[in-house]
């Protein structure tokens, strides 16, 4: 676990490693005991944290850890995270290659030149790259159409320095349609059919991200990717109670407080006049901390264990409340943007609904500046 950051201005997301824990095993008893996790820790662990948080899922069994950069895998090696990564994405340019083959990075051949370039890589550093093959059957985004599929594995077979490691396609609606996620089930284990005829035993096969663990078992291989199911969130109209415990919670503090008169225009442009004797709070976020502007006016946070409104505009560090009906509110008092507080909570889904969104945009959105405070 990192050392607690030490920081001054009072916004920070807190980081619960226990909650990591009971999503990474619940998920894993959706599993048939031959299946192993990728974790999937992209963008920087869905703004969670990306070594903290790979650390506790490497320690937890994780097989692989699913990246989006060179740059992350490398973080991941220097913390001394000893899980592979794999990265998902598409590699551009060809030339990172040299990086990721000298380095033992697993990466995706999504293109016959992608396989041939992995080839050429590892055969100038006299290395081996272990690959995973990358699928389209629906996603539409990158790797080999299916219908190629075959003669494009064929071709990584006929690779001397490429190791074919896995194979995998992702779904592009696994949380919105049933018969658009069956077809491309339906695809990839037509091809698995055919490569299992034609004598290839892979070792990874995948194709499940959260939506498909939870919805569709027969997406099941020898892999999975589970990603916002390991932060505790479920995008999706609840098909059954999933126990998923929320992981992220963002926090800030109220700096300031005012009793004003009814008629009073509060934060650019004056949006928002009080229509009652009111108490406003201003608090220590804004929108340059992932708290939107479109919020403005709209969303509620936690103060005094209940929701209280935003008022006027957002502001780039400041945000304004309403907290006359939350009487006994000072200065210093916690305030939960995302989380809980007493019995009161505000999921990602809310603040997802808000900004017309969703919470995975909510997560990659709280910037940098924002401390993550990791409590094991
Ligand atoms: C290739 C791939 N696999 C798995 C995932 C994880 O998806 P989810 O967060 O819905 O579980 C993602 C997320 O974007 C992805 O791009």
């Amino acid at each position: 676990m990192n050392r607690a950051p030490k920081f001054y201005r009072p916004v920070w997301a807190e980081i619960d490693h226990r909650n990591l824990k009971s999503n990474f095993l619940k998920i894993k008893a959706e599993l048939s005991s031959k299946t192993r996790i990728l974790a999937v820790v992209k963008a920087n662990a869905y703004g969670h944290g990306l070594i903290p948080v790979s650390r506790t899922l490497s320690r937890l069994g994780a097989k692989f850890l699913g990246v989006t950069s060179i740059e992350e895998s490398l973080a991941l090696q220097s913390a001394g995270i000893r899980t592979p990564s794999l990265i998902l994405a598409n590699i551009f340019p060809f030339s990172n290659l040299a990086v990721a083959v000298r380095k033992g990075i697993r990466v995706s051949a999504a293109s016959v030149e992608s396989a041939l370039q992995c080839e050429k890589y590892a055969k100038r550093l006299k290395k081996k790259v272990y690959v995973h093959a990358k699928i389209d059957t629906g996603m539409g985004r990158v790797g080999v159409n299916a219908r190629n599929a075959t003669a494009f594995i064929e071709k990584i077979r006929s690779l001397r320095s490429v190791v074919l490691e896995g194979i995998y396609t992702h779904f592009s609606s696994a949380y919105e349609d049933p018969a658009a996620t069956q077809d491309q089930i339906r695809i990839f284990t037509g091809l698995l059919d055919d490569l299992s005829s034609r004598g290839f035993d892979i070792p990874y096969i995948h194709d499940a991200n959260s939506g498909g663990i939870f919805l569709y078992p027969k997406a099941q291989f020898s892999l999975v990717r589970p990603g916002i199911s390991l932060y505790g969130v479920w995008p999706a109209p609840l098909k059954r109670s999933l126990g998923l415990r929320p992981v992220l919670s963002w926090k800030s503090r109220i700096i300031y407080l005012k009793g004003v008169p009814a008629g009073t225009p509060i934060s650019y442009a004056g949006t928002f006049i009080t229509q009652r004797p009111s108490v406003i709070a201003t608090a220590a976020f804004g929108y340059a901390d992932g708290f939107r502007r479109s919020f403005s006016n709209k969303a509620q946070v936690l103060a005094g264990g209940k929701r209280v409104p935003v008022v006027g505009r957002v502001t780039m560090d400041m945000t304004m409340l309403d907290v006359t009906d939350a009487p006994g509110v000072r200065v210093g008092d916690e305030v939960v943007i995302l989380g809980s507080q007493g019995n009161a909570s505000l999921p990602a889904e809310d603040l997802a609904r808000w900004a017309e969104t969703s919470p995975y945009e909510i997560f990659c959105g709280i910037h940098p500046r924002v401390p993550r405070v990791d409590i094991p």
